[in-house]
């Protein structure tokens, strides 16, 4: 089977209600980024990190996946689909993904911050100051903020250059290092990119912009590659 990879970020998750961070109304309009996701923002006010979380954990419980996560589970039926997600939502796996690697963490995680390999599932709940890891150390958010490391870009970049098919859904591509992926994807793989919005792709690069919601440029993304690549 031809090995699809998905770069997907917020865009996706739109047709679901999530917001997404850079557009009109979309989250870092309402929200100041550097203090609510970054190390500084949470040394200087825990409560307001925690709380930030703790309502976009709230708000994805109720969230329901939408056609695009659902088209990207048919697309199994015909490739080995691997998504890299910049998203910490979990409509991917809620959809059916079999195989999703999460880039910036996970909503539903939280971990020790005395000890990063200390990860547990908390679900839907909140945390609140003073809610301890079994060390004793207070719980984080289990999210990469501005300025932390990425651990798994490195996966990500090796799943990248594998690729014999690539796709970019629902990112403005503004954040690194995640928008450098594409930079691994060797440059005879086609490259299609669904975004209602024109978004800015490396210049050198041939791409097939498909200009529509992720919901329906996931059903046409799907047509198109049946019928050129089965
Ligand atoms: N379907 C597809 N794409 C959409 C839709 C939709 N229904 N609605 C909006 N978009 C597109 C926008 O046009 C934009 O290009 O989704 C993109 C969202 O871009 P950003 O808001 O910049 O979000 P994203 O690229 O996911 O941000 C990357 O930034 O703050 C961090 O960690 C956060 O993972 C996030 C990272």
């Amino acid at each position: 089977m031809k090995k699809l990879i998905v770069l997907t970020g917020s865009g996706i998750s739109a047709e679901s209600g999530l917001k997404t961070f850079r557009e009109t109304g979309g989250l870092w309009e309402t929200y100041d980024v550097m203090e609510v996701a970054s190390y500084d923002g949470w040394e200087r006010n825990q409560n307001l990190v925690l709380q930030f979380y703790n309502e976009r954990r709230a708000q994805l419980k109720d969230a329901q996946p939408n056609a695009g996560h659902t088209g990207l589970v048919e697309l199994e039926q015909y490739f080995d689909v691997q998504i890299i997600t910049q998203n910490v939502d979990n409509l991917h796996e809620r959809a059916g993904s079999k195989k999703v690697l999460h880039l910036h963490g996970e909503l539903t995680k939280v971990r020790s911050t005395g000890d990063p390999f200390l990860v547990y599932d908390i679900g839907y709940k909140s945390i609140k100051a003073g809610d301890t890891c079994k060390k004793g150390f207070q719980l984080r958010p289990h999210i990469v903020w501005f300025g932390e490391a990425v651990p798994a870009i490195a996966e990500a970049a090796e799943i990248s250059a594998q690729a014999d098919i690539y796709a970019v859904i629902g990112t403005s591509l503004a954040v690194y290092p995640a928008a450098g992926l594409v930079d691994y994807v060797p440059q005879t793989v086609p490259v299609f990119v669904i975004d209602p919005n024109d978004i800015s792709f490396p210049g050198y690069r041939n791409f097939e912009f498909i200009k529509e919601k992720a919901g329906r440029g996931v059903a046409i993304l799907k047509d198109r590659l049946i019928q050129q690549f089965k």
